[in-house]
């Protein structure tokens, strides 16, 4: 797909996955987007924990309540942590890494949903990103953003229309 605004139009959160695995090389496709997202003050705090182990991704779909359990039925997670010290942009940094994995598995074929970690609690009652972290055992100076499912669409949710986005949100000017 060459025209991006496209993309973005067809780009949906998909939450069912088929049984089909992402190869490597598509894989480092999504996650060289990650690496070039840009970041505040170049400063680059994000890395990215790939999870494709089965029984990881089921102990991962309990992290937050209800909103994670794609991750069990997903091919491949991308846990996106932060070095705090690093930064002080590190929402915006994971965030816009977030999205250019998004448009790249969109690009691809791959569906992909966001799972927000930050400001979040586990079925457990601990915070999500304590829970991750004792999975995946990412250091206390690391903070955990979000979460990235991927697999190919077993649903793909219907498409959004370009006539029917709110541009009354756009104002000239002045508000
Ligand atoms: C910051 C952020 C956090 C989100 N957190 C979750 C989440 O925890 N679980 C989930 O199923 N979807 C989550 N989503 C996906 C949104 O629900 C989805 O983007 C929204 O419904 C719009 O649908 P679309 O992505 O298909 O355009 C999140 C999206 C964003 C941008």
């Amino acid at each position: 797909m060459n025209d991006l605004l496209e993309l973005m139009r067809t780009r949906r959160s998909v939450r069912q996955y088929t049984a089909q695995e992402i190869s490597d090389e598509d894989a480092k496709k999504i996650l060289s987007a990650a690496l070039l997202a840009p970041s505040g003050h170049a400063s680059y705090p994000c890395e990215f924990i790939v999870v494709k182990n089965r029984e990881t991704l089921e102990k991962m779909s309990h992290c937050r309540e209800g909103v994670a359990k794609m991750l069990a039925g997903a091919a491949a997670a991308v846990v996106v942590i932060a070095n705090k010290e690093k930064s002080e942009t590190i929402i915006e940094d994971c965030s816009v890494a977030m999205m250019n994995m998004q448009l790249e598995a969109a690009a691809l074929g791959i569906g992909s949903c966001w799972i927000q970690v930050r400001g979040r609690n586990a079925e457990d009652g601990t915070s999500t990103e304590n829970y991750l972290r004792g999975i995946l055992g990412f250091p206390e100076n690391f903070a955990c953003q979000s979460i990235l499912s991927l697999g190919y669409p077993a649903k793909m949710p219907r498409q959004r229309e370009l006539e029917k986005l709110k541009f009354e949100k756009i104002h000239e000017e002045k508000f």
